[in-house]
């Protein structure tokens, strides 16, 4: 199989990518919108799409000059076609779509959770099935993931995203968008144990996820503490990350050992999107997977945020199980993992 191009605009990162099917990145190129959004304090959606349009066509140009390859090298074009911000996931699927119908290739339509979910295994011999904590600005989920395509919810969040309350308290501290990454380059300095933050649902059955109330008590304390000297918004950052560490290892411990008692095979825990790019929650979550007899995976921190590289991979996991997709597919805002089009059972 030659390589698989592979793009995605789903939310505010413009990315192309060319992946050879061992999983090797030939060349990929990234533009991030941040400082586009930063004005209005959030991604605008319309300004995204915007965004997308006028960057992709010469992000693609670019990948293919640095991999030193043509459209006639590669096997199929894969693109986002959800979730996400629509309008920009139409920019990118459109171009997938108008490519692969210009060059009689084939067009592989990849879920963007799905990019995330199969990341670890671009990197890391992970078989099916394993455990998945996807975590990033939009989801906090816990799945069983049984093969491409089949994935089984064990567990999400009622509220917030985990990188939303990120991002959240991240703005409470003064700190720029994205809150994930400064947080924990504050966390570094502070002190977990100074404040006592809520741990939501800690102890409770269940594999699901609640971050509201950390937040609102983040807001509490900041409002409490008054003027934030760097120590006071180092010890915030530092308890915040420990409250999340400790619900996220919490919720997986009840997710692994259901799971491995159904699927005594079971070998690895993998933490994906943006949020596994976090290296204290990274060494919490891997104790989690030891005390489980599984082993841990989480991606290198440039293919965990939002990218190209995996979509092109989950492109290729999925023409290699003989699975691509009409050019009428839609576009979807919304697209839970359980109703991905999967191969038939072997
Ligand atoms: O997967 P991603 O790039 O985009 C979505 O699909 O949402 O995830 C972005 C999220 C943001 O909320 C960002 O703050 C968070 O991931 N994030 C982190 C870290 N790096 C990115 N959160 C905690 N620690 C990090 N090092
Ligand atoms: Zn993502």
């Amino acid at each position: 199989m030659k390589p698989i191009l592979g793009l995605e605009t789903s939310c505010d990162e413009t990315a192309a990518a060319l992946v050879a099917p061992d999983g090797r990145i030939l060349a990929q190129r990234l533009l991030s919108q941040t400082r586009e959004h930063a004005p209005f304090g959030g991604i605008v959606p319309e300004i995204a799409a915007r965004s997308h349009l006028a960057h992709l066509p010469r992000l693609v140009d670019e990948t293919f000059a640095a991999a030193g390859l043509g459209w006639g090298d590669i096997e199929a074009v894969a693109a986002t076609t959800g979730p996400g911000l629509i309008g920009g996931v139409i920019v990118g699927a459109t171009f997938g779509k108008a490519a692969s119908l210009a060059r009689g290739l084939p067009f592989v339509a990849v879920n963007h959770l799905e990019g995330h979910a199969l990341s670890a295994r671009m990197v890391a011999d992970v078989r099916f099935p394993y455990l998945l904590l996807l975590v990033s600005g939009g989801h906090c989920q816990l799945l069983g993931v049984r093969g491409v395509g089949n994935y089984r919810l064990l567990g999400s969040t009622l509220d917030d995203a985990v990188g939303e309350a990120f991002d959240k308290v991240a703005k409470l501290l003064g700190l720029p968008y994205p809150g994930g990454p400064e947080i924990e380059r504050l966390a570094h300095s502070g002190n977990a144990k100074r404040f006592d933050l809520p741990r939501p649902l800690i102890g409770r059955a269940g594999c699901d996820f609640s971050f509201a109330g950390l937040k609102t008590a983040v807001r509490l304390l900041v409002e409490k503490v008054g003027p934030l000297d760097e120590t006071a918004r180092a010890d915030i950052a530092a308890s915040f990350q420990a409250a999340v560490a400790d619900t996220l290892a919490d919720r997986t411990a009840n997710a692994a050992r259901s799971f491995v008692a159904e699927f005594p095979a079971a070998t690895h825990l993998v933490v994906a999107g943006g949020v596994a790019a976090n290296r204290t929650l990274g060494q919490r979550l891997k104790q989690t997977a030891e005390r489980f007899g599984l082993a841990f995976v989480a991606p290198p921190p440039s293919l965990c945020t939002d990218n190209a590289a995996m979509i092109a991979w989950a492109g290729i996991e999925r023409l290699q199980l003989g699975l691509s997709d009409e050019l009428g597919i839609a576009c979807r805002p919304r697209w839970p993992l359980e109703e991905l089009a999967r191969s038939p059972a072997p």
